[in-house]
């Protein structure tokens, strides 16, 4: 049977495909306020600019391509049962060719009834503008997880950490809770490794590669795949 390697990403994995990260200097947070456009509360004060943040997301990742590091990752799957667990609400793992893609926080290609969670239903690249209907004629929102929201896939994301035979971090700077917490149910025998050019707080024994994706992740992936020979 493959052995079972775990890949935590977030806004970085994606930074080189031209998608904004959100706690970099210039990133998203620097132009916008959470509570303005990722909040329940904002979306009830102000439907119409949560809505274009979100659609303005969409076009900019259907101008977008999957790049150096979703394409490595995939390339795993040769030798490892693979599962990327992402923060990040873009569908470029999955447009790479990755099979087994957990999201945390949502997806921007679905969108979701206002009144009913579990009415999901794909939009693609369409825009979400007020007065657009879910099939149970509720308001249709973007099915995003917003700060403050229950994380539902937070349960079998931790199931997979713990029967993590490697994991593997790239492009997060690990300020998000639960998803940060995640690490802390990989098993301490389990080789970690960390792929983001800045520094993040990680307390626990973890190979870092200090470089973006781009060039980071193949190291990692050859590093994997000369143990799996
Ligand atoms: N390659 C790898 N890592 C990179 C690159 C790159 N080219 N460019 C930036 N990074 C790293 C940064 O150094 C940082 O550690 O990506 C990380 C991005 O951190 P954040 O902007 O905080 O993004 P993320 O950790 O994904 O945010 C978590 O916060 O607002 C929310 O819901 C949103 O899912 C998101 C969550």
């Amino acid at each position: 049977m493959k052995k079972k390697v775990v890949v935590l990403t977030g806004a970085g994995v994606s930074a080189e495909s031209g998608i904004s990260t959100f706690r970099d200097s210039d990133g998203l947070w620097e132009h916008y306020r959470v509570e303005d456009v990722a909040t329940y509360d904002a979306y009830l004060r102000n439907p119409q600019l949560v809505l274009d943040f979100y659609n303005q997301r969409r076009r900019e990742l259907f101008k977008a391509e999957p790049n150096e590091a979703h394409r490595q990752l995939v390339r795993l799957e040769e030798k490892y049962d693979v599962h990327i667990v992402t923060q990040n609400i873009d569908n470029l793992h999955e447009r790479a060719g990755s099979t087994q893609v957990l999201h945390l926080h949502g997806e921007l290609t679905k969108g979701r009834s206002d009144k009913d969670d579990s009415l999901i239903v794909e939009i693609g690249n369409k825009e979400i503008h007020l007065g657009d209907k879910a099939p149970d004629g509720a308001q249709l929102r973007p099915h995003i997880v917003w700060f403050g929201e229950a994380v539902p896939n937070i349960e079998p994301a931790a199931e997979l950490c713990e029967r993590a035979d490697y994991f593997i971090v790239i492009g997060t700077s690990m300020a998000v809770y639960p998803a940060a917490g995640l690490i802390h149910y990989v098993p301490q025998s389990t080789p970690c490794y960390l792929v983001d050019p800045k520094a993040v707080p990680i307390s626990r024994p973890i190979t870092i590669f200090q470089e973006k994706a781009g060039t980071g992740v193949k190291k990692v992936v050859d590093q994997l795949l000369a143990l799996a020979q």
